[in-house]
């Protein structure tokens, strides 16, 4: 990796095999590295972190596995985050995520350093015709206070279970919109 090289993190919301997120997510960071940048991605399925417990956190200090994320978040410039909508709502595995990551290890830890500062390009794919209005809604505020910007025009794919071919691809005219909402991240990381 060049130190100009843009470095941007994958996560998705959804653990399912098949997740459409997750496929949506695979585009994107296909399309972020083609675009130049140095691309990781978290598969949370494979990173398993207890529920918040403070007792839990008291007790033990930060599990491994928050630790090892909060690492790899700092390390980053930005975010590429795909969230199903569960409920109106984006899913719980990331809220969860994020109150972890929120917490620091000893009073030398800055406040927020896995967010803060970062910006993060948002994606949602539905079964249904909301294409994750609420998810994509519910997730900016979130971020939002964690310090994080949120790209305007996040990427929602509405009817999703149509819309992937059996190669997993987009048509493409989303492959198109996808690549530009990812060159506007790629742009907005180069300025900062
Ligand atoms: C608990 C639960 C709640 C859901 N709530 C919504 C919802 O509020 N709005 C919506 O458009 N789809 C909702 N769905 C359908 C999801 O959009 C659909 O299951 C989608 O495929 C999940 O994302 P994934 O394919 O990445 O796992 C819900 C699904 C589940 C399991």
């Amino acid at each position: 990796m060049s130190e100009s090289q843009v470095r941007i993190l994958g996560l998705s919301g959804s653990t399912r095999k098949e997740s459409f997120n997750s496929k949506l997510l695979g585009l994107a960071l296909s399309s972020a590295e083609r675009q130049g940048a140095d691309v990781t991605h978290i598969d949370l399925g494979q990173t398993p972190l207890p529920f918040y417990d403070g007792d839990l956190e008291a007790d033990r200090g930060l599990p491994e596995n928050v630790q090892g994320l909060k690492k790899i978040f700092e390390n980053v410039d930005g975010f590429i985050i795909a969230t199903p909508e569960y409920n109106g709502f984006f899913p719980g595995i990331l809220k969860n995520c994020f109150d972890w990551l929120s917490r620091r290890k000893d009073s030398h830890d800055p406040m927020l350093s896995s967010f803060d500062g970062k910006t993060a390009l948002l994606m949602s794919a539905t079964v249904g015709g909301s294409g994750g209005v609420r998810s994509l809604t519910s997730l900016t505020t979130q971020l939002h206070y964690l310090g994080v910007t949120v790209l305007p025009r996040p990427f929602s794919l509405t009817h999703a279970g149509k819309l992937f071919s059996e190669s997993d691809s987009l048509l493409s005219d989303s492959l198109a919109l996808l690549d530009d909402r990812v060159s506007a991240l790629m742009a907005n990381l180069k300025k900062s």
